[in-house]
């Protein structure tokens, strides 16, 4: 999935936290959006999920507006805090099932190994750790197949061998022509990967570097 992003301003109250933010990626690009605490990279994503309301003609989705797209398909999204409140137990496999639709074919399989979330795969969600949690809800993510992909601190709270792991699946992804935006504070793991940077900074300054003119 193409990207274009024009002239996009935003603020929740006055402070502005986008301001006139205007680029563009291709299909199989690979953005990493950099940026100290409140700078603004999360506030982005959910313009682009329309989580958040944003003016017309500012986004585009394989150049549609996405503000014209009903419902977004093939879209893979990790949330920075994963808002977790089943009612009811359920387990890994259970979790991961009711996002897939297909049979449990390679690729299933090939998910689960790269997280190593075969050793708690029949256990209750609500006993995982922190970083367990965070490498169920990636796979969740991964399962159905995105076109774009979207991993808001993804690897927060992982540990260096799941995080190799991501890293190994992003890079599969990417060679398949899946766009993928990811925000991190630890730059050093998806380096190889980036094709752009987005710097952010306070009141929307930023700035969106070609990978190889980042320093
Ligand atoms: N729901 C909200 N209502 C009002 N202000 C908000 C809301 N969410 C975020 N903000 C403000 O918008 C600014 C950008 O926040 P955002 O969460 O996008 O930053 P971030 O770059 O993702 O930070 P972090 O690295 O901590 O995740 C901050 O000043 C924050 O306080
Ligand atoms: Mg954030």
């Amino acid at each position: 999935m193409n990207i274009k992003v024009n002239n996009l301003t935003f603020a929740y109250t006055q402070k502005i936290v986008l301001n006139k933010l205007t680029f563009a990626i291709n299909s199989g690009d690979f953005l990493t959006i950099v940026g100290k605490n409140g700078s603004g990279k999360s506030t982005f994503i959910k313009c682009l999920l329309k989580l958040v309301k944003i003016a017309d003609d500012t986004i585009f989705l394989n150049d549609q507006d996405i503000n014209k797209i009903q419902r977004f398909q093939n879209v893979g999204y990790v949330p920075q805090r994963i808002e977790f409140s089943y009612e009811f137990p359920i387990t890994v496999s259970e979790v991961l099932s009711s996002a897939y639709l297909h049979r449990k074919d390679a690729y299933y399989t090939s998910v689960i190994n790269a997280l190593d979330l075969n050793t708690f795969y029949r256990e209750n969600v609500n006993t995982l750790s922190g970083g367990q949690l965070q490498r169920v809800f990636i796979a969740r993510a991964l399962l159905n197949h995105p076109k774009l992909l979207i991993l808001d601190e993804p690897t927060v709270g992982v540990d260096l061998e799941n995080i190799k792991g991501v890293v190994k699946i992003l890079t599969e992804l990417k060679k398949q022509g899946v766009t993928i935006i990811i925000s991190t504070h630890e730059i050093e793991y998806v380096r190889d990967l980036t094709d752009y940077f987005l710097s952010m900074s306070d009141f929307g300054e930023y700035r969106f570097v070609e990978a190889g003119k980042w320093n």
